[in-house]
């Protein structure tokens, strides 16, 4: 395996870094990494960097949105079987308008669609075939599936292989929810690719459906496209900091445009299935109303919002009632404490991005009455384990037959992740208390496979916030120095995988497995 090698130049102002910041710096090539092995590493091409990257006027726009096509579909009010076929494979998608098509990898169901759109009760199975020339698995996050069903790195679908997922939604799971890759070390590259998808499960009992509120689905991906409309491999930067993306998408579309009725009340599915983007979101300070959130809704509505952070991963459902004229949905700035290496020179979420046109039309419509009272929720009771999850961060320098490379390291309580490891076992139906203390410098998401969470508290500078409402989350952001006190109870038995879902800071070891017996 080759090396990466790094001027001098280079490695000054990365050590500089690593000294203000108080960590070693260490940077290796790691064999797994295949993105980061072809990736070049000359001055010159990092210096170029952003005139290489593509010019955004390139790209199709104001395209009326589209929603995802679906996979399987159930808007019954009686749980169905579903069987189908779905195919992880590359293909060529048309972004640009000058017919230059880029080369992904996709999701794709027997109905050309990829969306599970099911009912609580609904039994999927789902034969998946993968046509790359690597092992991928399906993790249907935030579902609570099996342990076995879960995509779990050690069960990969080999080059050309097929594996059979299997599992029955059960009462109670009705949210918005996405699948993704999650092989070994090779989640975020191919995740980068453009494999996502999203899901839906309904509830008969939805009181927002049942007042008959629209809804759309909004999926967040994020591409990193070249001049040649082509996907970038990692560099150093995004490596570290996770990939953002120069090109942001609603439902594989850029900046598309969605027609609404003046006055309509709609209820959007956001679904952040970017690998590292935290998309703080804006409606050009037009109220929204969070409604739900990772695990489906909320106990009750919650005060109205003119902006929602949805970190990597997360889910947030949301109603808007749309003022006659035309809205912006915005990405505005975020500083999730970004280390620059100096090398690309460049925060992609430094700036405010258009993500979606609304524009109404048509006639007045009556704005809908949201009910107070969304589904029960109860408080887990009090935890009879406490665990603490610490979260650091490792680079280091070396210098290696007179070259220069680095080693990062996530980690969470000391450790990388060995997918030969379990970390800890816990007892099914046992309620655990699990204290999140992020010691890095930079915010990470932490998720947990299985079944749901319930956040306690959050404490910075000594200063603990409890939770104001109830909800049901697997994905939950800390800020560097804070503390989140969480509640789980896992249901199930079987190993569950928990980590940072910046998912190059999983890849690169910021991942822990536990067995629940
Ligand atoms: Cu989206 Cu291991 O998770
Ligand atoms: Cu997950
Ligand atoms: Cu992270």
């Amino acid at each position: 395996m080759q090396r990466r090698t790094f001027l001098l130049k280079t490695l000054y102002s990365v050590m500089a870094i690593g000294l203000a910041r108080r960590a070693h710096a260490q940077i290796t090539d790691h064999s797994a990494h295949g993105a980061m092995a072809h990736h070049e590493s000359n001055e010159e091409a990092i210096q170029s960097a952003s005139s290489q990257s593509l010019d955004l006027r390139r790209l199709r726009s104001g395209e009326a949105l589209l929603a995802p096509l679906p996979l399987v579909i159930n808007k019954t009010l009686t749980p169905m079987r579903h069987e189908v076929q779905l195919h992880v494979q590359p293909a060529s998608i048309m972004y640009t308008r000058d017919q230059v098509s880029t080369q992904m990898w996709r999701y794709v169901g027997d109905t050309s669609g990829n969306m599970l759109d099911v009912l609580e009760g609904d039994t999927l199975k789902i034969t998946v075939h993968n046509h790359l020339s690597e092992p991928t698995t399906v993790h249907w996050h935030g579902l609570p599936v099996p342990a076995d069903q879960d995509g779990h790195p050690k069960d990969a679908i080999a080059p050309r292989g097929t594996r059979v997922y299997e599992f029955t939604l059960p009462q109670g799971s009705a949210g918005t929810y996405w699948y993704h890759p999650h092989p070994h070390q090779r989640t975020s590259a191919q995740v980068a690719m453009g494999l996502a998808a999203p899901i839906v499960v309904r509830s008969p009992r939805d009181p927002l459906q049942t007042a008959g509120i629209t809804e759309h689905v909004l999926m967040f991906t994020s591409l990193q496209l070249d001049a040649q409309a082509q996907i970038s491999a990692h560099s150093m930067d995004e490596m570290m900091n996770g990939r953002e993306g120069n090109v942001l998408l609603v439902n594989d579309q850029y900046q598309p445009m969605l027609m609404v009725q003046p006055n309509s009340t709609h209820r959007l599915r956001l679904i952040n299935a970017t690998s590292a983007r935290y998309l703080r979101l804006s409606l050009g300070g037009l109220p929204m109303t969070p409604v739900g959130s990772d695990g489906g809704l909320l106990e009750k509505s919650l005060p109205i919002q003119t902006e929602i952070l949805l970190a990597p991963s997360e889910r947030m459902e949301v109603c808007v009632t749309f003022p006659d004229g035309m809205v912006e949905l915005q990405a505005l700035p975020y500083d999730k404490g970004w280390m620059d290496m100096g090398m690309s020179g460049m925060k992609p979420t430094a700036q405010t991005v258009d993500v979606m046109m609304i524009h109404t039309q048509g006639a007045k419509a009556q704005s809908a009455n949201l009910p107070q009272r969304l589904r029960p929720i109860e408080a887990l009771p009090a935890a009879t384990v406490v665990r603490q999850m610490v979260l650091t961060e490792h680079m280091q320098m070396s210098m290696d037959h007179g070259q220069h490379s680095m080693v990062m390291d996530f980690m969470i309580n000391g450790q990388k992740h060995d997918v030969n490891r379990i970390d800890f076992v816990a007892k099914q139906g046992q309620v655990e208390q699990w204290d999140i203390i992020n010691q890095t410098d930079m915010d990470h998401v932490f998720h947990i496979h299985g079944d749901h969470f319930q956040v306690v508290s959050v404490e910075e500078k000594g200063k603990v916030t409890p939770a104001t409402h109830l909800g049901w989350k697997d994905s939950v952001n800390t800020r560097a120095g804070q503390t989140v006190r969480i509640k789980i109870r896992q249901n199930q038995k079987g190993i569950r995988m928990y980590h940072c879902h910046v998912l190059e800071h999983e890849d690169l070891g910021m991942m822990g497995q536990y067995d629940v017996q």
